[in-house]
This record gives structure tokens, sequence and C-alpha cells, in this order.
């Protein structure tokens, strides 16, 4: 269980965030949380969850270890700082920072290299679901995504279904969609690597999750958990959520 926190939160509100969720999912046990800051926030943060479940996690990463790139974080430099999972291809890096499924690739081994668990974001627009192009465009993110990796490296991942349409908008997919989507996930990966690993692989819902629709994704016998955006940003509703996965998946 994932919040994505985007570009939101200062210092000060990001341990005040981090603190209050440690308060309230520290006990949570049977869930990995996982909570992704701001790069600015992600020292902060990450003492405010020191010695507690939740784990710390970036909103993206550079492939490479160091160098000449004004700007960017690489994967040392985030495991430096007590990160443990860090997002990779968000639909919005895809869209306004020019990430591609190259790139992508390329931050999957760099952060597997470096000992970070990627969490992997796919999904397709309305205008490709409207095509019928959700199946393809999908598989060939995630075929991208594992290029070359083993089936060790594969099971340490998380895949995110994340259907651009449903971010921010209060339109989420329905459970049944993305229960499918996810199968095809899982398969895809099956098929690159073998099924055992596919099947410890992990795969996210994202897209307007709340605390009243989240039973309706976890009850997916093939989603694993969420990945979530503004639901993430009240201790309040996140904690709802966590709890809501486990009570189902208890
Ligand atoms: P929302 O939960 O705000 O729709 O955002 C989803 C998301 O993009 C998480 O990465």
């Amino acid at each position: 269980m994932a919040g994505n926190w985007k570009m939101h939160k200062t210092v000060g509100e990001a341990v005040a965030l981090a603190a209050a969720l440690r308060e309230r999912l520290d006990g949570a046990e049977g869930a990995d949380v996982v909570l992704c800051p701001p790069f600015t926030a992600l020292a902060a943060a990450g003492q405010a969850l020191a010695g507690s479940r939740l784990a710390l996690g970036a909103q993206d990463v550079h492939w490479e270890p160091q160098g000449a790139f004004t700007g960017a974080i690489s994967a040392p430099m985030l495991l430096d700082l007590g990160c443990r999972y860090v997002i990779i291809g968000h639909s919005e890096r895809r869209q306004y920072f020019g990430e591609t499924d190259t790139t992508v690739a390329r931050k999957v081994q760099a952060a597997l290299g470096a000992g970070l668990a990627p969490i992997v974001c796919v999904g397709e627009s309305w205008e490709q679901r409207q095509a019928g192009q959700t199946e393809s465009l999908v598989r060939g993110q995630v075929a991208a995504a594992l290029d070359g990796l083993d089936a060790d490296q594969v099971a340490g991942l998380a895949i995110a279904y994340e259907p651009i349409w449903a971010i921010g908008t209060g339109r989420s997919a329905t459970g049944k969609d993305a229960g499918e989507v996810a199968a095809l996930i899982r398969e895809t990966a099956g098929l690159m690597t073998a099924p055992t690993a596919a099947a410890r692989l992990r795969v996210l819902y994202g897209g307007s999750v709340t605390p009243d629709n989240i039973a309706e994704f976890m009850e997916e016998p093939e989603i694993d958990g969420a990945l979530v955006g503004g639901a993430s940003l009240k201790a309040d509703s996140f904690a709802a959520i966590v709890q809501a996965a486990l009570a189902v998946k208890a």
C-alpha cells in the first residue's frame, strides 16, 4: 500500500504526516506500507519513520549512479536516505517529463542494481481505452520495463496499473476492469520470466482510490495493493485505506 505524495508537502508538513501515519499504521501487520514524499522531504520523513514498519519511497530516479545530470537524483543517493522503494514511469512523468519505455527500463535496472524495489507504473489514456488498445499498450509497457530482468528481480517488483483517465479525476476504474488488467500484467510477466516469479510480483491499482472504493479493488484476486495519490495526503484517509485493504485480504 503506497502513497504517492506527488509535488505536495513542505518538510514540516511531510514530517507531520509521516508521524501521524506512523501512529496509525505501525501496528498494521500484514501490509507493506510505503510513503513517497517529494525528494526534498525524504530525509526528514525517513527520520520520522525510523524504526517503524513504514517504508520510505521516492517518486523517480535517474539511471546513472552519478555524473553530470543537473537536477537528477540517483539510486545510491536514495538508498543513502533510507529509501527502499522508488516509483518509476508514473504517467505524469511520461506525459510531462518525456519519460519513455526505454528510460523506464533503464531506471528499473538501476534501481534493482542498487537494491531499491521499483514500483513501475503502466496504464492507458481514455482515448486508448476507447480504441480498444488497453491490453496491447499495457502488455507493451510491462514487456519494456521487464526486459532483461531475471525471475528473482521480477518477483521483487511492484507494477501499478494506473489508467491515466482515473488519476485525480474521481472516476476510478471498476474493480472488474482493474482486475482484468492486473491479470494480464501478471500473465505478461510470467511469459517473460517464470510463472512462479509472476505469482510473487505485486500488482497494484492506482487512480482515484478512496476509503470508500478500496475494498472493490482488493477483492480482486490479482490485485495485491494500491498506489494512492490524493487520498494519501491526509493521515485519516490513507490510514482508512490501508485498514480497509487489510480487512479484505485478511
Ligand atoms: P489519485 O489517487 O490522486 O487519483 O492519484 C493516483 C496516482 O497517480 C498515484 O500514483
